[in-house]
């Protein structure tokens, strides 16, 4: 039995996938914002869609592509492209490639059959020649993508010319166009975070590298990542600042949208009319404050809590005074587990009680000279208790939404 059926339902109201094709009937808010970016994407254009990680960046861009495939004419492929660490201009051009043929077979009028099964050939040759360079590299493919894994810094020797690659993508774009859809084809890559997935460094490169592919006629972009793509793009990469037709800067959904979100799911995945609701409104609000509305990290947060309570058969509802004590205790044991001292735990109280602190004023509260607190700082950073973010030169602290909960509530 899913222990959702607990709740009457048929399955997690929580769970943190993105809104996808199938179900963009449960995306809620950012009307004007999903007017403009559609109105923008009718035309051949890149977008960047931005936000703090886990606000709902990728959800927004799915739910305009998949809006705007819907109404007719332009075809988006189903499958996501994560950008990867390593990738270059080829690697970006073979999976478009791959996942476009995927997205056509059975779309093909019969006429074309021949010169479909031709290209999908030449993909499946440079899937495979990628596969067997990346092996000799210690490189994997990710999930059907071609890629390399996090932890090498290997970028790819050139193996296609890029002229070739960028015919064989025209190529496909008239069989596009011979199957229906005579818009553009809209890309989304998701993953462009700086300083997460790669260095900005490497982000930048990437950038740079595929400029060009940016522009080729019948393809429209949307470049989903961390707040300051834009700003970075702005700064370090050549002659693409200029052709960004929208920027737009995902905001945390508001508490109740939240709710509504949660209710619509609670609706449509209810086995019977009279479901129950598995955390109740005042845990939400709670979440989501100490996640500055992170829709991803609220929901990765309930699911955890509804698991942690799977073998109470007696709770209905996971409510604050069931939470917190749950929680804590879960902060607790990390804290043991990564051996945390007495003094690192001072200063993440200081921290909490003061969000966005800097080291300086952080170092005078504590009494820590500024070179011992940056070592635990460094520490704490590690061990994912802490954060920060910049603000010019100075970084700002924060700890982590859990911590922040075991620490202050
Ligand atoms: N506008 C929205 N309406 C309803 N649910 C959303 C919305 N935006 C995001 N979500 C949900 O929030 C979670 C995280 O979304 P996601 O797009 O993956 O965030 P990000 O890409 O910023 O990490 C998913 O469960 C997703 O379904
Ligand atoms: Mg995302």
């Amino acid at each position: 039995m899913s222990i959702f059926e607990r709740w009457r339902l048929k399955q997690n109201p929580y769970t943190t996938s993105p809104i996808d094709k199938e179900n963009l009937d449960l995306f809620v808010g950012r009307k004007n914002k999903v007017k403009r970016a559609g109105n923008v994407i009718s035309e051949k254009s890149i977008v960047i869609v931005e936000g703090k990680r886990g606000v709902g960046t990728t959800s927004f861009g799915n739910y305009i592509r998949f809006q705007k495939e819907l109404k007719g004419k332009n075809l988006t492929p189903v499958r996501e492209l994560s950008v990867g660490n390593g990738w270059n201009e080829e690697i970006l051009i073979a999976n478009v490639f791959s996942s476009l043929i995927w997205e056509l077979e059975g779309k093909i009028p019969d006429k074309y059959k021949d010169r479909y099964n031709e290209i999908k050939l030449i993909a499946h040759q440079i899937r495979e020649t990628y596969r067997n360079i990346s092996l000799q590299l210690s490189v994997v493919g990710t999930g059907g993508g071609i890629g390399i894994n996090k932890q090498t810094n290997v970028i790819m020797p050139q193996l296609y010319p890029t002229a070739t690659l960028i015919q064989h993508l025209l190529e496909i774009k008239k069989l596009v166009e011979v199957s229906g859809f005579n818009k553009d084809t809209i890309i989304q890559l998701n993953n462009l975070d700086i300083d997460v997935l790669f260095s900005s460094q490497q982000l930048i490169l990437f950038l740079n590298d595929i400029r060009d592919i940016l522009q080729i006629e019948g393809y429209t972009w949307i470049l989903v990542g961390d707040s300051g793509l834009r700003s970075c793009i702005s700064d370090k990469v050549d002659r693409l600042d200029d052709i960004i037709s929208y920027d737009c800067i995902i905001e945390p959904l508001t508490l109740d949208e939240v709710y509504l979100t949660i209710n619509k799911r609670l609706k449509k995945f209810a086995q019977k009319e009279n479901y129950l609701k598995p955390l109740s409104d005042n845990l939400i609000e709670i979440l989501y404050h100490a996640t500055n509305g992170r829709i991803r990290q609220i929901f990765g947060f309930s699911t955890r809590l509804i698991h942690s309570v799977s073998d109470h058969l007696l709770i209905e509802q996971i409510t604050t005074d069931i939470a917190l004590p749950i929680i804590k205790r879960e902060v607790e044991d990390k804290l043991r587990q990564n051996n945390i001292t007495r003094r690192e735990k001072m200063v993440l109280e200081e921290i909490a009680e003061n969000p966005g602190i800097s080291p300086s004023i952080l170092s005078s509260k504590t009494s820590l000279s500024l070179p011992n607190l940056s070592r635990l700082l460094s520490h704490l950073l590690k061990a994912r208790f802490v954060s920060f973010e910049r603000a010019g030169r100075i970084r700002r602290y924060n700890v982590s939404s859990d911590v922040l909960i075991a620490l202050t509530k």
